[in-house]
């Protein structure tokens, strides 16, 4: 199965980020969508916790709960900020929901049979992943008039390993413009920006109660010796404006973000994140399979039917 071309490869390790045109036929994106809208619909508001996805600085207070960490491998659901007012949904749950995650590459055959792929194992061993492992999967629905804007980041910082190998492969399954919340990356900035914090599990008090995960949440931690970039002026952010079906490959230091959506139209992705099976995985994560702590992460290669 072929990956990459040279040109491709090249590019990658010179921008840091590169898009691949027409990975996914119409017929494999329209099956995805229809997926999507099903789990929307499906899911139940009865004893959901209404919990929150943001990746700012506050991402601790919003999502470190035990609803997310449990996430790791189940399929859950989280609420855009801007689908309440004073405390109270505002939107129709199918329009409410920012993300659904990050176990559908395990727990959904459709999902799960875009992932594991020979075609995407392939890539990953062209970008350098010896042992290419998929470790969480998400699908971002990036909701009309109040998708949430995702603040300037690096991968690695959530999927820390050692060395860094963390590898992003996010689809396009709708157009996505300059008006609906199109990703953009700071071309080159892998290669200035070293990873100087990490997004960790928060370890329970030796007086709180024990929790499956065993922690109380999650928090950022600096990573040693590792002094601060200056983050870049949005000016140098370059626009992924790309057509459904594409495919954007994430380098894990790359600095990436989107502004909110505010259209009329859902900028609708799916993404998924493989690491090196190589490289040392962290107890720290807040990632963990299973959740009680883990790194029994799935293949990235071609399924084989029993
Ligand atoms: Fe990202």
């Amino acid at each position: 199965m072929s990956g990459l071309t040279q040109d491709q490869i090249d590019q990658f390790h010179r921008d840091g980020c590169i898009v691949i045109p027409n990975e996914l036929s119409p017929e494999a994106v329209k099956g995805l969508l229809t997926q999507s809208h099903t789990l929307l619909e499906n899911f139940s508001l009865e004893n959901h916790p209404l919990t929150k996805f943001t990746t700012g600085e506050n991402v601790g207070a919003h999502v470190g709960d035990q609803y997310f960490l449990e996430s790791a491998d189940k399929v859950h659901f989280f609420f855009e900020e801007g689908a309440f007012k004073d405390g109270e949904l505002i939107k129709p749950k199918h329009k409410a929901i920012n993300k659904i995650g990050h176990l559908l590459h395990e727990a959904d055959p459709q999902f799960r049979r875009i992932s594991l792929t020979a075609r995407n194992e392939a890539i990953a061993r062209d970008l350098g992943l010896k042992d290419p492992r998929i470790l969480q999967s998400m699908m971002i629905c990036k909701q009309p008039e109040i998708g949430g804007e995702v603040p300037s980041h690096q991968d690695a910082v959530f999927l820390y390993t050692d060395p860094l190998s963390c590898l992003g492969f996010w689809y396009a399954l709708e157009d996505c413009t300059a008006t609906n919340g199109a990703l953009e990356f700071v071309p080159g900035s892998h290669l200035t920006s070293p990873v100087y914090k990490r997004f960790v599990r928060a370890p329970c008090d030796a007086d709180s109660e024990a929790t499956a995960t065993g922690a109380k949440g999650t928090t950022f931690e600096p990573v040693a010796g590792v002094t601060p970039y200056e983050e870049p002026p949005k000016s140098a952010f370059k626009l992924v404006d790309c057509p459904a079906g594409s495919l954007v490959l994430i380098h894990h230091s790359v600095l990436h973000r989107s502004n909110a959506n505010l259209s009329e139209k859902s900028r609708y992705a799916y993404a998924f994140h493989a690491i090196d099976g190589e490289c040392e995985y962290d107890r720290k994560n807040w990632l963990q399979i299973p959740v009680s702590g883990g790194n029994e992460f799935t293949k990235l290669q071609e399924e084989v039917a029993c």
